[in-house]
């Protein structure tokens, strides 16, 4: 796709040039889902090709290991196109619902990886309506790629209240060994209060950023004790 990167300081200022549907070139930011979803190929190519992005392949793995995926009713929360939920499907996942607050996620999903969701909804992770979904569709997982920290722990909370206990919760978020990461205090706490069993958490590489260092983040799955 003659695709150029260009680094920034600040990860969601970090860019793209590629030449779009009209033969021109376009510089897009890559935190603009809207239209980088739009593209056909243009998030694989630049996460895939040139970044490494590796959480997708590594979260479904990890929680293959630990469940075996088709006795799972999954929520894909902020499933973007589809590549979360196809690492799980080919894993062998049964049943997953799509969610993602861009509007362009579900044809984007639909467009690309058309076997994987049950549903896609588009919806902000603590609109009432997911939390309906999840009741009406009995789902047990909470499933999220690299998208914690863009949703609050508040937000986050709220949606996995409305999970059943034993649920699991398979997410990647920031390096929780940074001290201010929020989802850090959040889990401790949740530990130490007996609501959370952490079953495994493995730092790793989410991907590369633009200008070539790493970007580590924190793969973690839990059970709802209470
Ligand atoms: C880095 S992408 C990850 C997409 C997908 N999980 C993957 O691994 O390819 C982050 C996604 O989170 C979604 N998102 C961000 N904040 C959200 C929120 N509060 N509720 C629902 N989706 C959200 C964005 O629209 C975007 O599709």
């Amino acid at each position: 796709m003659d695709l150029e990167l260009h680094p920034a300081d600040n990860i969601s200022e970090e860019s793209i040039t590629f030449t779009n549907e009209r033969g021109q070139r376009e510089r897009v930011r890559l935190h603009d889902y809207e239209r980088v979803y739009s593209v056909p190929g243009l998030y694989e190519d630049v996460l895939l090709n040139y970044l490494n992005f590796a959480s997708p392949e590594f979260l479904a793995e990890l929680l293959a290991k630990s469940y075996p995926l088709e006795s799972l009713r999954i929520l894909d929360l902020a499933a973007g196109n589809g590549l979360a939920g196809e690492a799980l499907f080919k894993r062998g996942s049964e049943y997953i619902i799509g969610a993602d607050a861009c509007a362009q996620a579900a044809p984007a999903a639909a467009r690309d990886y058309p076997s994987v969701y049950q549903e896609y909804i588009t919806v902000y992770a603590d609109d009432p309506r997911l939390i309906q979904a999840v009741k009406e569709h009995k789902l047990n997982t909470l499933h999220c790629v690299g998208a914690l920290g863009t949703i609050t722990v508040e937000q986050f909370q709220h949606l996995w209240a409305a999970f059943p206990v034993e649920s699991i919760l398979s997410v990647t978020c920031d390096d929780l060994s940074v001290l201010d990461n929020p989802f850090a205090a959040y889990f401790k706490r949740s530990a130490a209060a007996g609501e959370l069993r952490i079953i495994k958490c493995e730092q790793f590489q989410h991907r590369q950023l633009m200008n070539g260092d790493p970007f580590i983040a924190t793969a973690v799955i839990a059970e709802k004790l209470r």
